[in-house]
Formats: C-alpha cells, sequence, structure tokens
C-alpha cells in the first residue's frame, strides 16, 4: 500500500517536470543566461509576439527597442539595440533567457526581467507602505513570453 502510493508519487513528480507552463521559479537557466525549453512546451505564434512586443499595455518593448524593418512601430525608444536581425544574431533559447531575466544575460541592465515574481524591492513600499502583498505576477505569461520569442526568431535581417 504503501509502496503504491510512494510510486504514484514518484510518478507524478516525473510527469510535473513536463506541466505546463514552467512556473518562473522552476525555470532552469544555462551558464550563459539562456532558457533551452519553451515555457509552455508549444511554439509561440508570432503575430501575436509583435501585438506584445509593441503593446504599451503587454511587453511595451518599444520603450526601448526600435525594430526599422516595421514602420508601423511609433515611437520606438533607444534605450536598447535595435531589434532587426536579432533572430539571425540569437538562438531562440538566448532570446528567452534574455525575456525570462535579462540580468542572467546582461549583468545589471536596466531591461526588466519579464518572467520572474520573486526578489524585487516591492515598488511603492518605500513611500506609501501599501506594496501590494503575496506573489507577484510575472510581467508576461508564458504564452506572451513564447510568443515574442517566435516573433524575434522571425527577424533574420
Ligand atoms: C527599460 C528598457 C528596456 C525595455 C523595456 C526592454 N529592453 Fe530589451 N534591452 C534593453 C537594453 C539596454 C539591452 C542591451 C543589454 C544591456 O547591455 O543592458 C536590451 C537587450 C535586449 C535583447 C538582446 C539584443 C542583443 O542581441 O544584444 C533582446 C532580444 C531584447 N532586449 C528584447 C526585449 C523585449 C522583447 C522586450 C519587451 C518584452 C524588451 N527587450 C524590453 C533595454 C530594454
Amino acid at each position: 500500500m504503501r509502496l503504491t502510493t510512494l510510486t504514484l508519487a514518484a510518478s507524478l513528480a516525473a510527469g510535473a517536470a513536463f506541466a505546463n507552463p514552467v512556473a518562473p521559479a522552476d525555470v532552469v537557466f544555462t551558464e550563459d543566461g539562456a532558457v533551452e525549453q519553451s515555457l509552455t512546451g508549444t511554439a509561440g505564434n508570432a503575430d501575436n509576439g509583435f501585438k506584445v512586443f509593441s503593446d504599451k499595455k503587454q511587453g511595451n518593448c518599444v520603450a526601448c527597442h526600435n525594430i526599422e524593418a516595421r514602420s508601423e512601430l511609433t515611437f520606438p525608444g533607444t534605450v536598447g539595440p535595435m531589434l532587426d536581425g536579432v533572430g539571425e544574431n540569437r538562438s531562440a533559447a538566448e532570446i528567452r533567457g534574455i525575456l525570462v531575466n535579462s540580468k542572467k544575460t546582461f549583468e545589471g541592465t536596466v531591461m526588466p526581467a519579464y518572467y520572474k515574481v520573486d526578489g524585487f524591492t516591492r515598488p511603492g513600499d518605500a513611500y506609501t507602505g501599501k506594496a501590494p502583498k503575496g506573489p507577484l505576477d510575472p510581467l508576461l505569461s508564458a504564452e506572451q513570453i513564447e510568443d515574442v520569442v517566435a516573433f524575434l526568431s522571425s527577424l533574420k535581417d
């Protein structure tokens, strides 16, 4: 009886390794800050990735980045590098790692970590003492991250 329960628990734990989506705390980075495993287990949608990239209420990547080839981008920022051709220069795993937690690739960067929920100073706490309690949501969902990975990977020139 006890053995059966243990076997069941073990197989559940093994199954959990493939559960979707990968939780922010369970993301595995390579030494260089890349993330090999898809957060959702399915390929992202590049068209939606462009929306996440340019929408001020979603990724708002345009606050800092421009893509010259996408002239429909309004008010793109110049804080970060231009991302034309990023899919040529970086693997999907590298792009995913930069999105999940850019600090693992670029130490001390101003780019936000988009799939991280701990280790932050609660915004507002120092000023108002009214920072929200409990776990924060990541800035982007696993699906949104994979969509942006698909979109940036498609930028080949
Ligand atoms: C506050 C500014 C800021 C925002 C917002 C921002 N980034 Fe960045 N990003 C940077 C900076 C700066 C770098 C260069 C790394 C460094 O040296 O800090 C960078 C680097 C990158 C790189 C690596 C480019 C390369 O090949 O070297 C990618 C890819 C990237 N950002 C994608 C994104 C995406 C996608 C978003 C939105 C989800 C985003 N960034 C939002 C500032 C930003």
